[in-house]
């Protein structure tokens, strides 16, 4: 079966020198191999270095009016419309100052109002970071948990200490084409899983919060038909979970009743 997949690259770096030897992004070269991996895949390749998005200005208009309404919505928003229309992502950031690139970073700010609104439930994603030392697991663990909670069902981690190494050793290329040929197979597969207890409370925690105000996140939740379900369609719950669901929203929403 045939996929799209979007990559966004998040690291400035074009050509470097690297112990003594001219080079280029380290990251990028991780995810050349997750492609490699990947059969069938139609790429976009976005590097968010030559996006040039601007910084979030804290205006406050993509939660309240819409993100229609962002001072840098003509640079954003067909980022996110080609991740939408993509069967999957792969997310990529160098570590700096032992996190995630200010590239990512804003990009994550800019995109902040699909914490309110999710909607990549059926999309899958790898997240990949590679450092000289320490901070790649921090900086996937962050990625990963911003990806869930716009909505993506399911997310691999790949984080790279590089020690010094130029190129990436077989041994790596090998674990990132397994990764690849992973995450191809999953979104393949058209398989939904089925989310954790903690994706279902937070999900429960904004379609009572989206209620409060009239908005684009009141839109955005009675629109999809999302407000009116214990999880986004399509994605086996199970008994339990759905229990779950069913009570948090019930206990959530007495307990903001008069928020
Ligand atoms: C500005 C800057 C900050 C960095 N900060 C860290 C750091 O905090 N910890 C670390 O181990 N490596 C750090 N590095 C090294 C990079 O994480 C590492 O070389 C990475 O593989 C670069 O990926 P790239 O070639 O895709 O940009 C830093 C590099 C730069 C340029």
């Amino acid at each position: 079966m045939s996929i799209k997949c979007v990559i966004l690259a998040g690291s400035p770096s074009k050509s470097y020198m690297y112990g003594g030897e001219q080079t280029t992004s380290f990251t990028a070269k991780l995810v050349e191999e997750i492609k490699s991996g990947m059969a069938d895949t139609e790429f976009e390749e976005i590097r968010l270095a030559d996006v040039a998005l601007p910084y979030c200005r804290g205006c406050y208009n993509c939660f309240y009016s819409g993100e229609q309404f962002c001072p840098h919505k003509t640079l954003m928003q067909p980022i996110i419309e080609k991740m939408k229309a993509a069967d999957c992502l792969i997310l990529s950031s160098p570590v700096y100052a032992l996190h995630i690139s200010a590239l990512v970073k804003n990009f994550f700010d800019l995109g902040a109002y699909n914490f309110h609104r999710p909607s990549f439930f059926t999309k899958k994603a790898i997240v990949v970071s590679s450092t000289a030392g320490g901070g790649a697991a921090t900086a996937c663990a962050y990625m990963k948990s911003t990806l869930k909670h716009w909505g993506y069902n399911r997310v691999y981690k790949l984080p790279v200490v590089r020690m010094g190494a130029v190129e990436p050793k077989n041994n790596l290329k090998a674990k990132c084409q397994k990764l690849g040929k992973k995450l191809y197979q999953d979104t393949a597969s058209l398989k939904l899983h089925s989310p954790t207890y903690k994706r279902i409370f937070f999900y429960q925690v904004w379609r009572i919060m989206s209620q409060k105000t009239p908005g684009p996140d009141k839109t955005h939740w009675q629109e999809s038909g999302l407000v009116n379900r214990v999880f986004a369609p399509g994605i086996r719950l199970g008994p339990f979970k759905f229990l779950f669901g069913k009570m948090m929203h019930g206990i959530m929403g007495a307990a903001m009743k008069n928020v």
